[in-house]
C-alpha cells in the first residue's frame, strides 16, 4: 500500500517530533516567554514512535525518517529510539534536524546508534546576533558541537540557516567559508509565517534571489546544480569550492513535489506544515486500536492534503501551532 493523495503525491517520508521542548527560543519559531508545552503524559513514547514508525515503513510505502523537535536531543535517552528505529526492516534513511547546542554530547552516541544524517540549524557566526535571534546564549556550544559531529563521521552533516532581512544577510558569506572550510553544505532557508509571535511579514523574508545576489557579489559565478531527488525542498549551486543550497518554501514554494507527513510529538499526523486539521492517533493507539483502524487514518488524513500551503491566497492563515509544536 502506498500513501498517495487527491494529487497524485506518493508519501514516502515521514518527519517525527519527539519533544515541543527546546533549550533555545528563536523569534521564528517561539516565544520568547511562556511557551506552551505538551504536558509529559501525552508525548508518544518510544515504544509508540517505532510502533507508528514501523506500521508507516511496512505497510503504507515510508522510506525516510527525519527526526525533529523542539530540539529531539533534549529528549532523554534519544539513542535508545534512534537504535529501534534504525532497526525498523526497509527503512532507506534515518536523519534528525538539530540546533547542535547538545551535539558535543551525544554526536556519537547518535551515530552508534545508527543515525546516518544531520541537518544542524546555524543562523549566524557573531555571538550578539545569535542572541538576538535566539534570546539564550549558545553559539559557541553549537560550533563545538558541529564540530564533534564532524569527527563523529556521519553519512551526510549539513547546515542549516534561517536567512532574515534585515539581520543576516551579513552572516552570508562567512557562513558560507565557515562551511567549507568544513566541507559541509549549507542551506539558507526562507524565513516561513510559523512564529509563536505571528510577527512575520513578507518584509521579513530574506528571499532566495537576494540571497543569490549575495552570494555572487562574494564569490563570483554560481552554478545550479541538476536536483537528484525531485522532492528536495532545496536547489543546491556549486559555489567557490562547496555546495549552497537555497530553499525557497515562500517565494518558490515546492509543495507540487512534496513527499511528506508529519507525525507531532503528541501523536497526531499533519499532511502539512500548514494544515489546519490534524488526525490524532496516540488515543486510538493506548485504545488498541489495531493497524487497519490505523491505517484507515493515516490514509484519509493524506487523501485530505491541500494542493499547497497557499500563502499567497488574501484568505491564508497561519496554522494554529507554531513550528516548535508542529515539529521542524
Ligand atoms: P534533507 O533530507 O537533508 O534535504 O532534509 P530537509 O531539508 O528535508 O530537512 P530539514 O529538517 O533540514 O529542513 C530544512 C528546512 O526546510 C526546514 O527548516 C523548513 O524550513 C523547510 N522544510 C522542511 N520540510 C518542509 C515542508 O514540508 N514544507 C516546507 N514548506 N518547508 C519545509
Ligand atoms: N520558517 C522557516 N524555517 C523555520 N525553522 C524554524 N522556524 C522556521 C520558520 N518560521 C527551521 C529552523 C531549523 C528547522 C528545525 O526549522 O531553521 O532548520
Ligand atoms: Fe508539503 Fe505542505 Fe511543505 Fe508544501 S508546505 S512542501 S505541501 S508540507
Amino acid at each position: 500500500m502506498k500513501l498517495i493523495d487527491s494529487f497524485g503525491r506518493v508519501h514516502t517520508s515521514v518527519r517525527i517530533s519527539v519533544t515541543d521542548r527546546c533549550n533555545i527560543r528563536c523569534f521564528y519559531c517561539m516565544p520568547e516567554f511562556g511557551a506552551e508545552f505538551a504536558p509529559r503524559e501525552s508525548l508518544l513514547s518510544f515504544e509508540e514512535i517505532t510502533r507508528l514508525t514501523r506500521l508507516l515503513v511496512n505497510r503504507l510505502g515510508i522510506r525516510d525518517v527525519r527526526i525533529t523537535g523542539g530540539e529531539p536531543l533534549v529528549r532523554r535517552d534519544l539513542p535508545v529510539l534512534i537504535q529501534q528505529i534504525a532497526a525498523i526492516d526497509g527503512l532507506k534513511d534515518l536523519s534528525l534536524t538539530t540546533n547542535g547546542i547538545l551535539l558535543a554530547e551525544q554526536a556519537q552516541s547518535l551515530r552508534d546508534a545508527g543515525l546516518r544524517r544531520l541537518n544542524i540549524s546555524l543562523d549566524t557566526l557573531d555571538a550578539d546576533v545569535f542572541k538576538e535571534i535566539a534570546r539564550r546564549d549558545g553559539l559557541e556550544k553549537t560550533i563545538e558541537g558541529i564540530d564533534a559531529a564532524i569527527d563523529a563521521g556521519f553519512d551526510s552533516i549539513k547546515l542549516n540557516s534561517l536567512a532574515i532581512a534585515g539581520v543576516t544577510e551579513a552572516e552570508i558569506a562567512r557562513l558560507v567559508r565557515f562551511a567549507m572550510d568544513r566541507s559541509i553544505t549549507i542551506r539558507f532557508i526562507e524565513f516561513m509565517p510559523l512564529d509563536a509571535d505571528r510577527e512575520w511579514s513578507r518584509g521579513n523574508v530574506l528571499s532566495g534571489d537576494r540571497i543569490l545576489e549575495i552570494l555572487k557579489s562574494n564569490f563570483g559565478d554560481i552554478a545550479p546544480i541538476i536536483r537528484s531527488d525531485p522532492s528536495a525542498p532545496a536547489e543546491d549551486f556549486l559555489v567557490g569550492g562547496g555546495t549552497v543550497g537555497i530553499i525557497r518554501s515562500v517565494t518558490q514554494p515546492f509543495c507540487g513535489a512534496c513527499n511528506r507527513i508529519r507525525v507531532t510529538a503528541d501523536g497526531s499526523i499533519r499532511n502539512c506544515l500548514f494544515a489546519n486539521e490534524e488526525t490524532p492517533l496516540r488515543d486510538l493507539m493506548r485504545a488498541g486500536a489495531d493497524e487497519e483502524e490505523l491505517i484507515r487514518q493515516i490514509q484519509a488524513s493524506v487523501a485530505n492534503k491541500k494542493a499547497s500551503h497557499g500563502m499567497d491566497s488574501d484568505s491564508f492563515d497561519p496554522p494554529e501551532r507554531p513550528m516548535y509544536s508542529i515539529g521542524g
